[in-house]
């Protein structure tokens, strides 16, 4: 199966998915990258939960979200009422975009090129994993979504539609958490990301 060369190849299971997402060569990110990270979770999850792109733990563990960002995530999610297990997690982007720095290798922000390139796979998921509500974390999320560049700000706290009727939240990335430095304004923030997650899954 080469869905890389014809994308409207059908797959069929997630396994077939991430076998295909592990040959992408639609755009160069795979060349720095340790290799493509599928999403994760099951099959018929409620919700589906998608990030910008692996980060450099993520992109040597070959799973979704199990760095720092993947930490403050996991206790939103459960301060939320939303067990992880439960849910898919994935990202925009399927590889992991960075520059050295020594020996360190920095996170760079995917391009609309690159979210435009990675966006069959993410299409695939949805189709397989016909979540009831997809939570966009982040702008490269939200833009994956909708075609759109959009502001967190404008979108976030209320349902929106994909062209397939799901329901769509909008929220920040867990990371722009980590950044905050004054710790009253970064509580403030962690609140305001929980009580998102929750109006996403307590939505009807
Ligand atoms: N940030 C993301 O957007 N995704 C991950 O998997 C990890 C960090």
């Amino acid at each position: 199966m080469n869905i890389d060369a014809n994308p409207n190849l059908p797959v069929t299971s997630l396994r077939q998915l991430a076998e295909a997402e592990a040959a992408c060569r639609r755009c160069p990110l795979y060349r720095d990258a340790t290799q493509a990270v599928p999403g994760e979770g099951p099959k018929r999850a409620t919700f589906m939960l998608v990030g910008e792109q692996p980060g450099d733990k993520e992109d040597l563990a070959g799973k979704p979200f199990v760095g720092p960002a993947g930490r403050i995530l996991d206790q939103a999610l459960h301060d939320a009422g939303i067990a992880r297990r439960e849910a898919y997690v994935t990202n925009a982007v399927k590889h992991f975009k960075h520059e050295m720095r020594g020996k360190r290798r920095l996170h760079k922000r995917p391009s609309n090129y690159e979210i435009e390139r990675c966006k069959i796979w993410l299409e695939r998921e949805r189709e397989l994993v016909k979540p009831a509500a997809v939570i966009a974390l982040g702008v490269t999320a939200a833009r994956s979504l909708t075609g759109k560049t959009v502001t967190i700000g404008k979108l976030r706290g209320k349902p929106l539609a994909l062209a397939d009727g799901t329901r769509l939240f909008v929220t920040v990335h867990p990371s722009a958490l980590l950044r905050i430095e004054d710790a009253a304004d970064k509580h403030a923030a962690y609140r305001q990301f929980v009580a998102d997650l929750k109006s996403a899954a307590t939505a009807r």
